[in-house]
């Protein structure tokens, strides 16, 4: 991965032995020990954590990991997959949060061809989010790193996948090589339509427009719908952490969606996957 200097913009050198990055001006990145890197300068961050914090964190770890969008993860695969143009690629996922998606991309890739060198990489403004993935993935390059001044050379990727998370459409046309393709995951109109019943009392669904592809065309949009039966509290407890529905319902509403044992709910993802359009 061809991570950049976020201070000077040059491109940042691997120094195994010494455990870091380095630049020619001589700007140096410490890996931590998680094995990730954290190229956030002190000027981008509007906050002192910015990003899903560690409660948020874990409970979409312990979510995901129950399988509940297996589905999703799978289908993201298997799209990367396809559209990789030979088993070099270049991959990069922003706002990758806990990297679960990321890991099932690249297991799909080792399944197919043991011997693709690939290389998957994460980035997301969360500290929290970016320890517990490089922890979770030795195979996988994380950085800390906000999706709107990316630390990557211009034109070095052929694909960029964004999953439920910000980054502006200049920023990846920016980064991606001339044929590159941009996977972006939304949530289609049904999507937890059955827990937004509960939190708001007139439910609308989600409207399935996609914005922020200014740079791109679209070439395939493919949708996903499931119905998950959540039987066990803590796993409910996950999903509502990790919603932002939840954080938006009065204190009473949420002690009532605690008491909840269970709830069927439907899943509905639209991926779109579009290209960069030539300048
Ligand atoms: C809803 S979560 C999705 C995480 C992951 N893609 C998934 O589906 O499991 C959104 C993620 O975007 C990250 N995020 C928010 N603003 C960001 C930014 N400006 N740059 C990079 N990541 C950002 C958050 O920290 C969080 O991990
Ligand atoms: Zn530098």
């Amino acid at each position: 991965m061809r991570w950049i200097c976020p201070h000077c913009q040059h491109t940042l050198q691997l120094n195994a032995e010494h455990k870091n990055y380095r630049c020619e001006n001589n700007h140096c990145f410490d890996i931590a020990k998680e094995g990730y890197i954290n190229l956030m300068s002190a000027n981008q961050k509007k906050s002192q954590n910015p990003g899903d914090n560690k409660a948020m964190v874990q409970a979409r770890k312990q979510f995901l990991a129950a399988g509940f969008y297996q589905n999703l993860a799978d289908k993201l695969a298997e799209i990367t997959a396809q559209y990789s143009p030979d088993t070099n690629a270049q991959i990069l996922e922003v706002g990758s949060g806990e990297g679960y998606y990321l890991r099932e991309i690249n297991r799909l890739f080792n399944a197919k061809n043991p011997k693709h060198t690939a290389v998957f990489s994460g980035l997301d403004i969360s500290k929290d989010a970016v320890k517990t993935a490089a922890k979770m993935s030795p195979l996988q390059f994380y950085s800390v790193a906000s999706s709107f001044h990316m630390p990557v050379m211009d034109n070095s990727l052929d694909i960029v996948i964004r999953n439920f998370a910000p980054a502006p459409s200049a920023e990846i046309s920016r980064v991606l090589k001339d044929n590159g393709k941009f996977i972006v995951v939304t949530p289609g109109p049904k999507h937890l339509y059955q827990l937004r019943q509960l939190i708001y009392r007139q439910a609308t669904e989600h409207e399935n427009v996609l914005t922020g592809i200014e740079d791109f065309q679209l070439i395939e949009q493919v949708h996903l719908q499931n119905t998950i039966n959540i039987d066990k509290p803590e796993q409910l407890n996950a999903l509502l952490q990790m919603t932002p529905y939840y954080w938006q319902t009065s204190k009473e509403n949420q002690e009532k969606l605690n008491q909840l044992q269970q709830l069927e709910c439907q899943t509905d993802f639209v991926i779109s996957i579009l290209q960069k359009t030539a300048v």
